[in-house]
């Protein structure tokens, strides 16, 4: 399989040299379609490491690439996804789906002779994510999970190649989020990106990944890879089997040991 992510002994500091090092030696492939998961503890760099795949930020040693190319300013084939959806509130849902497509080319260029083709896509992925009926409704008229369900469709609508997605469903209750994580399972089989997860939920990352990295605290790296053999599509009842929990507490204890608190502070989800 070749790798589409190419991250080679990186590291990156903020502020200069003498600056904070928020990763150093830090080594990551993802591979063509795989969907990879990223853990670690707080502050470790995995939002740093979203940022240097995408090319917001530069390395300060080492090398990122991306389809076998130095990245070298912000990519195009990328869809992005935060914790908040950040959706635009004077704009409906079928707006904010439009937005990529006004500002990244090949579409732009093309946005107002194509608009309704455009749409009628977007509205496809909407009835995909169960929000059909929404597309004139503004942010402000969604609940939040319906928000994160509009914003991973304004992630797709340009057909990237490569999703990243920072904690997408950490502000959702724990139903909403288990939802969520049908729907996004359900449009990568389907569509088949690679995606890059960041998640501080170790059952989230097991339940969505084929591979598990987990990095060390800061400056991060990647300290153990795992490869989640269960069959798909995973469901609820994939999460109660004894080896989707052993490796959820594999996980954990990686990274209770980075973290270096006690053994029985950590029964916390
Ligand atoms: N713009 C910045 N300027 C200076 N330091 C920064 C900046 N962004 C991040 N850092 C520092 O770099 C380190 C890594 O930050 P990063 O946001 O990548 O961590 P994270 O793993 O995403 O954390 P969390 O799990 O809390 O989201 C932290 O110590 C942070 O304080
Ligand atoms: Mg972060």
């Amino acid at each position: 399989m070749t790798s589409l992510v190419d991250i080679a002994d990186v590291s990156l500091s903020y502020g200069g040299a003498d600056g904070t090092l928020a990763v150093r030696g830090l080594n990551l492939q993802v591979n063509q379609g795989e969907m990879v998961a990223v853990v670690g503890p707080s502050g470790c760099g995995k939002s740093s490491l979203m940022k240097l795949v995408t090319g917001l930020l530069r390395p300060t040693a080492g090398s990122v690439s991306v389809a076998g190319k130095a990245v070298d300013g912000p990519l195009k084939i990328v869809g992005m996804a935060f914790q908040n959806a950040s959706l635009l509130p004077w704009r409906t849902t079928m707006g904010n789906l439009m937005l990529p497509l006004e500002i990244v080319e090949p579409y732009r260029s093309r946005f107002s002779r194509d608009k309704a083709e455009f749409e009628a896509e977007a509205r496809k992925l909407l009835t995909t994510v169960g929000l059909g009926e929404f597309e004139r409704r503004f942010p402000w008229q969604l609940s939040g999970g319906m928000q994160q369900r509009a914003s991973l469709c304004r992630a797709l609508i340009h057909k990237p190649s490569l999703l990243m997605l920072d904690e997408p469903f950490a502000a959702l209750d724990a139903f909403t989020r288990e939802e969520l994580w049908d729907v996004l399972q359900a449009i990568w089989m389907e569509r088949s990106f690679t995606t890059i997860l960041v998640t501080h939920d170790l059952r989230e990352a097991v339940y969505l990944a084929d591979t598990v990295h987990v990095m060390s605290a800061r400056p991060g790296r990647v300290i153990a890879s795992h490869k989640v053999n269960l069959p798909r599509p995973r469901t609820l009842e994939t999460s109660f089997l004894p080896e989707f929990g052993a490796l959820v507490q594999e996980l954990r204890e990686l990274i209770r040991i980075q973290r270096g608190g006690p053994a029985e502070m950590e029964h916390a989800a």
